[in-house]
């Protein structure tokens, strides 16, 4: 694993922009893993700066995003379609047809994430995954106890998870119980995995990370078993 300490927020977005940039300048045809949280806004942020500035042409780029709640709309402002058309899409030249979310309001979700799976290698699987992490260690929402083996699931969310999350929501109980997320064993899947750890808050995480333990009661850690990951982290020591 490749660490790298950023010395600001915005420096940490502005270098894991610059890495999907790149790939993406080199091979318009890239597929992308995106995440969602407060962590990579500054990221999307970058990216749409890039694009604006004529660097960038996201035409022929695919995307598939991580996770997506279940039981909630998609026009809901909570859900992460909401949250990557405010963060991205709505600035970009992505065709509409090469972006990819779980679905999390279908009537039959085993299905919906069967389908997704197989959406994920029909394009050839991810070619640059961005993720965050959860201060329990989860990776998209693979909680804490996952399976290394999991592809494309419904998960039931952790109380902690919830709470974490609850920003996004008026009440605690408005917070979906459950959400539809790649498996971990997607995400190992991806060429290439790009980490972003950011704030106070996730110094645990982030200690635990350091470690190099690998175990199922902390997701993240199976990051420690892919050949090419790199850790972008700041305010945390
Ligand atoms: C959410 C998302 C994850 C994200 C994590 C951390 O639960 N499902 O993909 O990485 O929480 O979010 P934040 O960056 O807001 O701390």
């Amino acid at each position: 694993m490749k660490w790298i300490e950023a010395a600001s927020y915005g420096e940490m977005s502005k270098i894991a922009a610059d890495l999907f940039i790149d790939h993406i300048q080199k091979d318009s045809k890239s597929v992308i893993g995106l995440a969602t949280g407060g962590t990579p806004e500054g990221f999307y942020k970058e990216l749409v700066k890039s694009y604006e500035a004529g660097e960038i042409s996201f035409s022929e780029t695919t995307t598939f995003n991580l996770d997506e709640y279940v039981g909630i709309t998609e026009e809901s402002e909570a859900s992460y379609h909401h949250y990557m058309k405010k963060h991205l899409f709505h600035y970009i030249d992505i065709k509409p047809e090469n972006i990819h979310l779980p679905n999390g309001s279908a009537p039959d979700l085993e299905k919906a994430a069967k389908e997704y799976e197989s959406k994920i290698k029909e394009a050839g699987g991810i070619d640059v995954q961005l993720l965050g992490i959860g201060i329990n260690g989860h990776i998209g929402f693979n909680e804490p106890g996952s399976s290394f083996e999991q592809e494309t699931h419904i998960v039931e969310l952790t109380a902690s998870t919830r709470e974490a999350n609850k920003i996004y929501f008026e009440r605690l109980e408005d917070v979906p119980t459950h959400a539809i997320t790649i498996g971990i064993q997607t995400i190992m899947q991806a060429k290439k995995i790009v980490l972003l750890i950011s704030g106070a808050s996730k110094q645990e995480a982030y200690d635990r990370l350091r470690t190099g333990q690998v175990t199922e009661q902390f997701p993240a850690s199976v990051l420690h078993l892919h050949g090419d990951v790199t850790v972008i982290y700041t305010g945390v020591s």
